[in-house]
């Protein structure tokens, strides 16, 4: 089964193959959306641009989804690790940052943790 690793929340999560990011996110009661996202989102149809994960490791090529048509129109102007949550499958082990665009304490030390720890 997947892990997915959320460095913010320094937690990690057992998904099965093929869940969707967003939903495992939300389930397990991670704070996926700034504070647009929480006064209003588009509930996962990819129109509201507001559950932007960044993408820090993986164990696999393919761990994930590749990039919706929605993504690729929606994230043209962000970092190329930057996903939308709702859009995303998640098939292998992943190191996942939630809020990006929102700064992390001792990101780089807390990055560099969450990789050196193994993902099955
Ligand atoms: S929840 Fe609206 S774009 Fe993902």
């Amino acid at each position: 089964m997947p892990i997915i690793r959320f460095v913010r929340e320094d937690k990690d999560v057992e998904c099965k193959p093929g869940e969707n990011l967003r939903e495992v996110a939300l389930r397990e009661g991670m704070q996926l959306y700034g504070l647009k996202g929480q006064l209003g989102n588009c509930g996962g149809c990819g129109q509201c641009i507001t559950c932007f994960v960044a993408i820090e490791g993986e164990t696999a090529p393919g761990a994930l989804s590749p990039r919706t048509a929605v993504e690729e129109a929606r994230l043209k102007r962000r970092p190329d690790n930057w996903r939308l949550a709702c859009q995303t499958l998640v098939q292998s082990s992943v190191i996942v940052l939630t809020r990006p665009q929102v700064s992390l304490g001792n990101s780089k030390a807390r990055l560099e943790a969450a990789r050196a720890q193994n993902l099955p």
